[in-house]
């Protein structure tokens, strides 16, 4: 088996060929002037089974095009089977047309990566339940919540003193799967309000109705914020706000994707989050990293499926 990474993501792809036993297999991305890249697999991948860690987080469309190159190096020079590691999978905003005369972004990635000869997908927490069906070819869908529970048990924060939040009505499921694995600790969700031309996030009460935890303020617990991605920061650092004037005591995030754009970092550091915890399905650089920030590897979970 060989295993080989674009730019995206090395430090993932060594963490998981280790996890595998296995040593990256070295491709030369040469890149043009103009932009443009050749890459050229070095090793021989005849009849191998082959696996390509690519997270398509920004630069989004960089990392699509690297992406479909090595799967076309690899299809080219006799790979037998490609499983595409793309925990972060860019696109998924556009997964269907919202209005006439709109394209469907995401389709069009994974015609192309089909079509290219990828066997199958590996992916985590994707943004909407449907998309996997969009797929023609066998996909994983993971999910962090698994590690984070572990994590939540490890710090030894309890069902009597700690409550989950769902900084959106849209991670409902999100909440109520991690409560579930925490044997039914309390969650609630924040009802958020996005102004669609501005962009700017509302955090504006708590949802008693679908929430687990029906009073109205904290009185001291612990909370514990969960969502899918942290792009702006500014849900995260809305919700915050809302909860400590309802008396929320420790306030903590679980994220699965630090996009972390523009000043996230920043917004994400003077939060009223004591930490932020993130998976590594994104590569996060140092001059984007801060102190409260901690990131929890999702390599052992994606070893297993090698192990199946
Ligand atoms: C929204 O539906 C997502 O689950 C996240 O809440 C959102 O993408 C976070 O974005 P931002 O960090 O820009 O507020």
């Amino acid at each position: 088996m060989k295993i080989v990474a674009g730019n995206s993501n090395k430090v993932l792809a060594e963490v998981i060929a280790k996890q595998l036993g296995l040593k990256l297999t070295p491709l030369e991305i040469f890149i043009f002037p103009d932009g443009e890249r050749r890459i050229r697999v070095l090793e021989n991948v005849l009849e191998q089974d082959c696996i390509v860690v690519q997270p398509t987080s920004p630069d989004v469309d960089t990392n699509y095009i690297e992406l479909f190159l090595i799967v076309d190096a690899l299809k080219r020079n006799g790979a037998r089977d490609i499983t595409v590691i793309m925990p972060y999978m860019g696109y998924q905003r556009q997964d269907h047309q919202f209005r006439d005369g709109e394209c469907v972004s995401l389709e069009v990635m994974i015609k192309a990566v089909e079509s290219l000869g990828a066997d199958k997908i590996i992916t985590f927490d994707m943004h909407s339940i449907r998309i996997p069906s969009l797929f023609h070819i066998p996909i994983k869908h993971l999910s962090a919540i698994p590690l984070f529970a572990e994590t939540i048990r490890k710090n030894g924060w309890k069902n009597d003193d700690t409550i989950l939040i769902s900084p959106d009505m849209g991670g409902i499921n999100r909440i109520k799967k991690l409560s579930e694995a925490l044997d039914d600790m309390p969650y609630a969700n924040v009802v958020k309000n996005r102004d669609l031309s501005t962009g700017k996030v509302v955090a504006a009460n708590i949802d008693c109705e679908s929430s687990a935890w029906k009073k109205k303020t904290f009185e001291g617990k612990r909370l514990i914020l969960v969502d899918d991605m942290i792009s702006s920061g500014h849900t995260i650092d809305e919700a915050g706000k809302l909860l400590k004037k309802l008396d929320a005591g420790e306030m903590y995030t679980f994220v699965t994707h630090a996009i972390f754009s523009s000043e996230a970092p920043t917004i994400l550091q003077t939060s009223l989050m004591e930490n932020i915890y993130v998976t590594d399905s994104v590569f996060v650089p140092k001059e984007k990293q801060f102190t409260k920030l901690k990131i929890v590897s999702i390599a052992k979970e994606v070893a297993k499926e090698f192990s199946k």
